[in-house]
């Protein structure tokens, strides 16, 4: 069985670490609980010692702890440290290294991932020093779930509110799944571990389809995934930037240490991407429906004996190149995607030039290809200093291959090679 050591902090959120335990027993993990002296304002160690079935850990200097297994072996008893809700000052302290009672302590000496999910009031989310301490923990390689946006228990509204239970636990089974590639530099994080190279910049990714309604029931569509505009956003994140991914309607988590807003139409997605600027990147991954109907029906259309209804359609705005063509405000970095069934690098050279970006990620998505929907993808840079393909991939390398050409990019470096 996985076990993984749950640090409960003092936030409000800590009640709902109380469901996560019981959300990880369901899907077989067990948890080893550590409570901060703050947590204890919110839940008590009986309930989570009730919930995990397990002795609760809260002093470092306890000498029957200290008996028993020691700080240290506890940071080490898991496959995996889960911090939730993770405040603003266990941030801080973990971003620091401060070692000042038993959660930080074992924070710093575990040699195991650590997975944050994030909760605290949204000015706090929002303030620089969290920004850098979030920056920092990220290019340490620790993983991040959440926070989501709505309303706070301060009666204030935006991000901040901690990940669902279910959700973390998704993050939870992700990282236990994944090989160690975080884990080594965690392991050997060496003197004066250099920060990612996004860390600090601001970058804004849309991806997956939009649905234009017809009536209340039915809506033009088309077959994006999202699955490479998500790979490509959490591996921006995992280069230390600060990503907000506006999605289309797809059945995919939020990545973990994204901020992701979920829209159904064109119109709101740009609307959120509006919302998400200024950036120091824009991404536009998601393939948008380039028409909708003209007039939205209130009602269900009634199918009606020998008359077909008619459709107008109209064009929908055109995210990339309105974003694009704007003067002050421009994205210094402008990155779009071009799928397309033929002649892909020819529409591509044209989709640079009519749009105005900077960058074109090209690909075929003709049926035989499997790409739209499919786990793999085979993709061509196009800039106006030529084309490089590259070849055949998992998203997921795809998405960390681009991430890197955006960020040699954004340093001024003119080769898009990852
Ligand atoms: C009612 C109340 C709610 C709080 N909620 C949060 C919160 O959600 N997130 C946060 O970062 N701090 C919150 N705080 C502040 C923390 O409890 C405080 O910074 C504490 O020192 C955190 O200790 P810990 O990080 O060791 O758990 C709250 C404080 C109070 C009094």
């Amino acid at each position: 069985m996985k076990r993984v050591l749950l640090v409960i902090g003092g936030g409000v959120a800590a009640y709902k670490s109380l469901d996560l335990i019981r959300r990880l027993r369901e899907r077989g993990i067990a948890s080893r609980v550590v409570l901060t002296r703050a947590a204890k304002q919110f839940v008590t160690p009986l309930s989570a010692a009730g919930l995990s079935g397990d002795k609760v850990y809260d002093e470092l200097f306890s000498l029957t702890d200290e008996a028993e297994m020691g700080h240290i072996q506890l940071s080490r008893s898991a496959d995996l440290v889960v911090v939730a809700p993770a405040t603003a000052d266990l941030m801080a302290k973990m971003a620091h290294g401060l070692a000042d009672d038993l959660a930080s302590t074992l924070l710093l000496a575990t040699d195991k991932r650590v997975l944050i999910a994030p909760a605290m009031n949204v000015r706090m989310w929002l303030h620089p020093a969290t920004r850098r301490n979030l920056a920092t923990l990220k290019s340490d390689g620790v993983l991040a779930v959440g926070p989501g946006e709505g309303e706070m228990a301060c009666g204030e509204f935006g991000p901040g509110r901690m990940a669902e239970p279910n959700e973390i636990a998704d993050a939870v089974e992700r990282a236990l799944g994944e090989p160690a590639r975080i884990a080594a530099t965690h392991a050997l994080p060496g003197p004066g571990t250099a920060l990612g190279p996004l860390a600090g910049k601001r970058v804004v990714v849309t991806a997956g389809p939009t649905h234009e309604p017809i009536d209340p029931v039915r809506y033009i569509a088309n077959r994006s995934s999202g699955k490479q505009g998500f790979a490509l956003a959490r591996a921006l994140a995992d280069l230390g930037a600060y990503v907000t991914l506006v999605a289309g309607p797809v059945g995919l988590p939020d990545p973990a240490g994204v901020t992701t807003r979920r829209v159904e139409t064109a119109r709101e997605m740009l609307a959120a991407v509006d919302e998400a600027l200024p950036a120091d990147v824009f991404v536009a991954a998601a393939a948008v429906a380039d028409w909708r109907v003209a007039t939205e029906g209130g009602e269900k259309i009634k199918k009606q004996a020998g008359a077909l209804p008619r459709f107008d359609l109209i064009e929908n705005p055109d995210i990339l190149a309105s974003i694009a063509r704007r003067g002050a405000g421009r994205p210094p970095l402008i990155v779009g995607f071009a799928a397309e069934t033929e002649k892909v690098i020819e529409h591509a050279r044209a989709k640079l030039a009519r749009k105005g970006c900077d960058l074109i990620v090209a690909n075929d998505v003709s049926p035989q290809t499997g790409i739209m929907g499919g786990d793999r993808n085979r993709v061509h840079l196009v800039t106006a200093d030529g084309v490089e393909d590259w070849p055949d991939l998992g998203k997921d390398e795809v998405a960390r291959r681009l991430a890197a050409a955006i960020a040699a990019r954004l340093a001024g470096r003119r080769e898009i090679s990852a």
